[in-house]
């Protein structure tokens, strides 16, 4: 059967990988989540100090950054230099710092090279900002998820309680509005919809009936 590349854009917290992983299992493709290639390298600067001003600085640490994905006990799991760093990437400390460093075009170029050789074979479902606009611009489905902001702060909440941090509501719903400007704000790739993406608000939506929705318009294109 025909294999096609997928790309899912949207605001942050809005269920992208959710809907990327789900998509992935029942297609049998690779799923790659985007975002975490910039949470590894954001952990890295901020544990090198890398000074974000310093172009230099900044070209020397990304030659020593390798970012792989490997499957684990609880999923795909995200190795920087040979480490998991999987629930560290997910701390509010890289959080905050992310969008800055994502909208760093040296970075974005390193990053937009890896994720493109992903996908030359096709089979590839990739969450991320400007998947359907930059790095597969010939995707044959490209979605575009959008949902309530306070939709998302709660379910990102509910998300980190689970996982056993002590954010507050109010500091992941700042972050979240905060990460959502500089990423739409940004002179390099700012988040945007493709022309030709489907958009799915999925604010009333449950994880069941997005998922069909999209297998739905995946199969109609492979
Ligand atoms: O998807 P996630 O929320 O984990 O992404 C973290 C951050 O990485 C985003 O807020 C954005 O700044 C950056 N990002 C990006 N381009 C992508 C994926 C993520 O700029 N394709």
């Amino acid at each position: 059967m025909k294999k096609i590349n997928i790309a899912i854009d949207g605001y942050s917290s809005c269920g992208k990988s959710t809907l990327a992983k789900a998509m992935a299992e029942k297609l049998h493709y690779i799923y790659v989540d985007s975002g975490a290639m910039y949470r590894a390298v954001t952990l890295y600067f901020l544990e090198n100090k890398v000074d974000l001003e310093d172009d230099a600085a900044v070209a020397d640490a990304l030659d020593r950054i390798d970012i792989r994905f490997e499957r684990g006990p609880e999923g795909i799991e995200t190795y920087l230099n040979g480490r998991s760093v999987e629930s560290e990437i997910r701390e509010m400390r890289v959080s905050s710092m992310v969008s800055p460093v994502a909208a760093i075009s040296k970075v974005r170029r390193a990053m937009v090279r890896q994720q493109q050789k992903m996908g030359e074979q096709r089979g590839v479902v990739m969450d991320g900002r400007d998947i359907g606009t930059v790095v597969f611009p010939d995707a044959e489905l490209k979605i575009f998820l959008t949902a309530d902001p306070a939709e998302r702060a709660r379910r990102r909440y509910e998300e980190l309680k689970a996982k056993g941090s002590s954010a507050s509501m109010e500091e992941i719903k700042s972050n979240l509005l905060e990460r959502d400007h500089i990423d739409s704000n940004r002179e390099d790739s700012p988040l945007r919809q493709a022309v030709d993406a489907v958009v799915i608000d999925n604010t009333h939506l449950t994880q069941e009936g997005q998922l069909k929705l999209a297998l739905e318009l995946a199969e109609s294109r492979i």
